[in-house]
């Protein structure tokens, strides 16, 4: 009979010594939770498609904020969507505006939350799409103004880090720029550098009410098929300046998130998104699949692939099974 030499199951073979050489350990410091945060008071809409996720307002929104810090989580990312919307999405560049409000209520109630907020538009605009229409297409060169516009007015509410996600050409240098020039020198800015345009957004339309109301986003947000494109899209947002890069979707773009951490050393974001979140819970509610064994694996899958952060509607149970 043949026996081995080497035997690399002698490390697996109780729990302390799988402990002990596990090469990726998942910790509530890895994520940031999506929150969306509504008009009104005392609202809590659920979101069917997201179980568990609702859209909020404000004075819920602090409760729910409470018990993320309360978990260990460090950082949340706002998505606000206004009662008006309009053409170019005013209410996103109004100091005075939904996610202008969480930031301030946030920081006053929870002082010690990092406040992330997402800089976009499709939740503001009537055509649902990420910025200025022109010629029946998002115009890129306007879109930038109106984006230095925004992360201004998240800066002056308290914001501690900024997160564009609109797929514009020049987005991470514009915003850089303009919050140079009012010295918000030390708002970093997190870059979803390579985000695909992706049939996994779908419930997060739901819950962010951002459904393009003509054609799709395919003429600014990358196709699947692209690979090297991602690299040079990471190349363009580092040498524009941002401090964080993002990958999304998260887990169908694994091998970009690997190939991004061999390119670049800054930090790298991985968004898991709203579909890849709904898939899991639909198949647990169906008693087909163990959905906290499923949602670590995951989670452990895109930390393993390079991410140093994951954005994720998990945060909370994750952060409580990882305490146990
Ligand atoms: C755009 C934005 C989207 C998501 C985050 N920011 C949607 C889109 O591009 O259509 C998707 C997040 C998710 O699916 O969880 N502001």
């Amino acid at each position: 009979m043949f026996t081995p030499y080497y035997r690399p199951r002698r490390l697996r073979h109780n729990e302390n010594i799988r402990r002990m050489v596990r090469e990726t350990q998942l910790s509530a410091n890895d994520f940031i939770l999506p929150l969306f945060v509504v008009e009104g008071n005392n609202i809590n809409n659920p979101i069917s498609s997201m179980p568990g996720h609702s859209q909020l307002s404000i004075d819920l929104l602090i409760k729910e904020v409470k018990e993320v810090q309360m978990l260990g989580i460090p950082a949340v990312i706002l998505f606000g969507i206004p009662n008006e919307k309009d053409a170019v999405g005013s209410d996103a560049t109004n100091n005075d505006g939904i996610v202008q409000r969480a930031i301030k209520a946030i920081k006053d109630a929870v002082p010690e939350m990092y406040v992330i907020t997402d800089v976009c538009f499709c939740e503001y605009t009537n055509h649902g799409h990420c910025g200025a229409i022109a010629n029946g297409t998002v115009d890129n060169d306007a879109t930038l103004e109106m984006l230095g516009q925004q992360v201004l007015t998240h800066a002056r509410a308290g914001a501690d880090m900024v997160a564009p996600s609109g797929m514009m050409d020049g987005m991470v240098a514009a915003i850089r720029e303009t919050l140079d020039s009012e010295n918000y020198l030390d708002i970093p800015i997190m870059s979803y550098a390579a985000k695909y345009s992706s049939a996994f957004y779908g419930p997060f339309r739901e819950a962010a009410e951002s459904t393009p109301q003509f054609g799709d986003r395919r003429a600014y947000q990358m196709d699947p098929g692209n690979a090297r494109e991602a690299l040079l899209e990471v190349s363009l947002d580092v040498e524009e300046g941002a401090d964080i890069i993002m990958v999304k979707p998260a887990m169908p773009y694994l091998d970009i998130i690997s190939k991004v951490r061999q390119q670049i050393d800054l930090p790298i974001a991985a968004y898991n998104v709203s579909g890849e979140f709904s898939m899991v819970k639909a198949a647990a509610q169906l008693g087909w699949i163990d959905e906290q064994k499923v949602a670590l694996e995951m989670l452990t899958s895109i930390k393993r692939a390079g991410a140093d952060i994951i954005l994720t509607y998990f945060a909370k149970d994750a952060a409580r099974w990882l305490a146990k």
